[in-house]
């Protein structure tokens, strides 16, 4: 893993409202949005026990008088500012927020000096896959827990199977759906056991939610080459609904238990996306240039294809194989995942 420089600045086009401590323009905000003054938004604001007696409090007079350029500087901001588009930008489409904290965003620019578009992550969160990972390591099962474990996973697959067949773009976009919530789960009990219990989680929070968020990421650039339908959407519902809730109790009963299945889940993943390549390199799936998304997240050359994607999404998935199963050994060892440094960062 690599991470390089990167650079952060405040914005300079930053309007005078947004830069004062003071919180006068929220009418003008409202009118930035909505347009002409209307009876309903001046009744509102007025009426407000928020935003009225705070704007009736700390309004200056100086401010008032300058009430209409801030509108304005808004306005432009709104048209002009960020620069960013819907499709480029995971999700901001420029629009208004009605608020008087006024965060202003931070201007992030790559190390080239060129605008950072994307909001979804930021530079420093971007690494260059270790490829060199074994991919073939499996945890034999021994036990029963982990027999139980193993056969709970590949009895998973079977359906999985029948449902997607060799559709492996669509498959690996749903399967990230459910890939993506074991680390929330997992950091989320963790997060509330050490509130709990008064002491440090040993960074297994931090190493969870970073592999949550890992997942998450996949799905963002598989949904850049596979668009779910709309019984697809319906289905990630409902598995999200019994999956979460499944694995919520599974990790309350068992951690040793839930993070093997994890474990397996991840050594499943890693032979779908070698399926997958297989279908690239035979010429059934087209290899398309790489989503913009995954060539800023994993620092990948502009050139980079769908294979290239898909290389560092399987090195991904061995790295969180690892982290799981290591988890589960930890358990198994009669210690607790704070007892032993969690692997931070390790992609
Ligand atoms: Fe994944
Ligand atoms: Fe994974």
């Amino acid at each position: 893993m690599s991470r390089g420089a990167t650079t952060v600045v405040r914005s300079l086009t930053m309007s005078p409202r947004l830069s004062s401590p003071t919180v006068a323009g929220n009418s003008a905000v409202i009118r930035a949005i909505t347009g002409p003054e209307t009876p309903v938004a001046t009744w509102w604001i007025k009426s407000s026990p928020v935003f009225g007696a705070r704007n009736a409090s700390t309004m200056t007079l100086s401010e008032k008088e300058h009430k209409e350029e801030k509108v304005k500087d808004r306005k432009e901001e709104a048209v002009g500012g960020g620069g960013a588009t819907a499709a480029d930008d995971g999700g901001w489409k420029g629009k208004e927020v009605a608020s008087y904290w006024g965060v202003p965003p931070s201007r992030v620019v790559k190390d080239d000096g060129s605008e950072w578009k994307w909001n979804c992550f930021r530079p420093w969160e971007t690494y260059q896959a270790d490829l060199s990972i074994d991919l073939k390591k499996h945890h034999v099962p021994k036990t029963f827990l982990d027999k139980f474990a193993y056969w709970t996973v590949k009895s998973l697959r079977l359906p999985t199977d029948i449902f997607f067949q060799r559709r492996y773009g669509c498959r690996a976009m749903m399967l990230e759906t459910v890939a993506a919530v074991p680390g929330m789960v997992g950091g989320m009990l963790l997060h509330c056991k050490s509130l709990r219990r008064f002491e440090p989680s040993g960074g297994w929070i931090k190493t969870l939610l970073e592999e949550a968020e890992n997942e998450r990421m996949h799905l963002m650039t598989f949904m850049e080459v596979a668009k779910p339908k709309w019984y697809e959407r319906g289905l990630v519902f409902a598995v999200q609904g019994i999956f979460f809730n499944a694995y919520f109790v599974a990790y309350l009963a068992s951690p040793k238990l839930a993070h093997r299945i994890t474990g397996y889940l991840e050594e499943e993943a890693i032979h779908s996306y070698t399926e997958f390549l297989k279908e690239l390199d035979n010429g059934n799936i087209e290899n398309v240039k790489a989503p913009a998304i995954a060539i800023d997240y994993w620092r990948l050359p502009a050139d980079s294809t769908l294979r290239d994607v898909v290389m560092v999404v399987r090195a991904d998935e061995a790295h969180h194989r690892d982290v799981n199963h290591f988890a589960s050994d930890i358990h198994y060892q009669g210690l607790e995942l704070k007892d032993s440094p969690a692997p931070i960062g390790y992609h």
